[in-house]
């Protein structure tokens, strides 16, 4: 087992400047779950960790080794692609061993690990099957079990749970959770699904065009996002945000009557989840509603708000309807710079 340190990490295809200065200590043991939009470097940074990539600049360390150029077969990482390579011509059985004959153990111990591991991924009907006798599913089903049964120092995950059905992915984010417990191995995991970075981090790293815009655990994240990014990447749906006035009234949002007592002073941008709001006939804030959505258990309004477009989070059942005035109150406000876009701290003594 071993902790990752990245550097002044760097990675440049070409004129290409993909990664631009990771710097992170993850530790022994530890669930880092990597977010961020489609071609921010994702796949690129667990490829540098992995050793399938050179680093540019900078140093990586596994435990307390440099390993910028040691080869991927000598770092005891275990990498799970988003495209599973498996061998074609391999049985699962085979290609769940793999490693482990490659590595001269005895038959009976890859098979009692071999036949472990299956147990808990429900690939045991399947050992005897090639890959091209699989779904996509049941392939990165075997591909996770593969580097499972390798016990490495870390686990690199990239997006091993794309390809599987919603109740699936349900029961391998259980199971991914259980086996961290238990082997309490360092992971590192890319991923596009919210509910999986929420669940299964110990901290979450959102990138975003190669550079780290917050780290920390996932409430931290979401109760107090470091920029407007953060923002509206973390929490779904997505944080609205609103242009504002802050002053010693309060904050009105540009073109929207009404004063939110507020301490952020000057042009900032406003933000409030979709569910943070009550509607009340005291609110301060009068919207049209335009649609709404039912989604069983609640609905989400789509709202205009003076010039501007919000969604709003409200349970079901709801006497509200399309067309409908509603009046709203934010409970929960983030204030950001309108500039930057960087978070305004609470002031000091503040909770949230
Ligand atoms: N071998 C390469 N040569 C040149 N550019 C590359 C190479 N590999 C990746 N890139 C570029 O680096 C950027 C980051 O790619 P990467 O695969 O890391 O994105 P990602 O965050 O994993 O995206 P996704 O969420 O779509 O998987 C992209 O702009 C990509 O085009
Ligand atoms: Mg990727």
């Amino acid at each position: 087992m071993a902790g990752l340190t990245m550097r002044g990490l760097h990675k440049r295809y070409g004129e290409t400047h993909v990664l631009k200065g990771i710097d992170l200590e993850v530790d022994n043991g530890e669930y880092l779950v990597l977010v961020g939009p489609s071609g921010c470097g994702k796949s690129t940074l667990l490829r540098c960790l992995a050793g399938l990539e050179e680093i540019s600049e900078g140093d990586l360390l596994i435990g307390e080794r440099r390993v910028n150029d040691v080869l991927p077969g000598k770092r005891n990482v275990a990498m799970v692609f988003q495209s599973y390579a498996l061998y074609p011509h391999l049985t699962v059985r085979q290609n769940m061993g793999f490693a482990l004959k490659i590595a001269k153990r005895p038959t009976a111990e890859i098979d009692a690990a071999v036949d472990k591991v299956a147990e808990q991924l429900e690939l045991v009907p399947l050992l005897d099957r090639l890959p091209g006798q699989l779904s996509g599913g049941q392939r990165q089903r075997v591909a996770m079990g593969r580097a499972i049964v390798r016990q490495p120092d870390v686990f690199l995950f990239d997006e091993p749970l794309s390809n599987l059905d919603a109740s699936l992915r349900s029961h391998m984010r259980v199971e991914l959770k259980r086996l961290h417990r238990r082997l309490e191995t360092t992971i590192v995991h890319v991923t596009h699904d919210q509910v999986e970075a929420l669940t299964l981090a110990t901290r979450i790293m959102v990138l975003n065009l190669g550079v780290v815009q917050q780290v920390g655990p996932p409430r931290e994240l979401f109760n107090r996002p470091a920029n407007t990014f953060v923002a509206q990447f973390i929490g779904s749906p997505s944080m609205n945000i609103l242009p504002a006035q802050g002053d010693e009234k309060g904050i009105v949002v540009d073109g929207v009557d009404g004063a939110i007592e507020h301490h952020a002073r000057g042009p900032i941008e406003l933000g409030v989840r979709p569910t943070d709001f009550e509607v009340t006939d005291d609110g301060v804030w009068s919207a049209n509603v335009d649609v709404i959505e039912r989604l069983g258990a609640e609905a989400l309004l789509h709202l205009e708000l003076g010039p501007h477009k919000i969604s709003v989070m409200v349970n079901e059942p709801t006497p509200i309807e399309m067309g409908q005035t509603i009046r709203l109150q934010p409970r929960v406000l983030h204030a950001f710079n309108r500039d930057t876009g960087v978070r305004i701290p609470e002031p000091a003594g503040a909770t949230s």
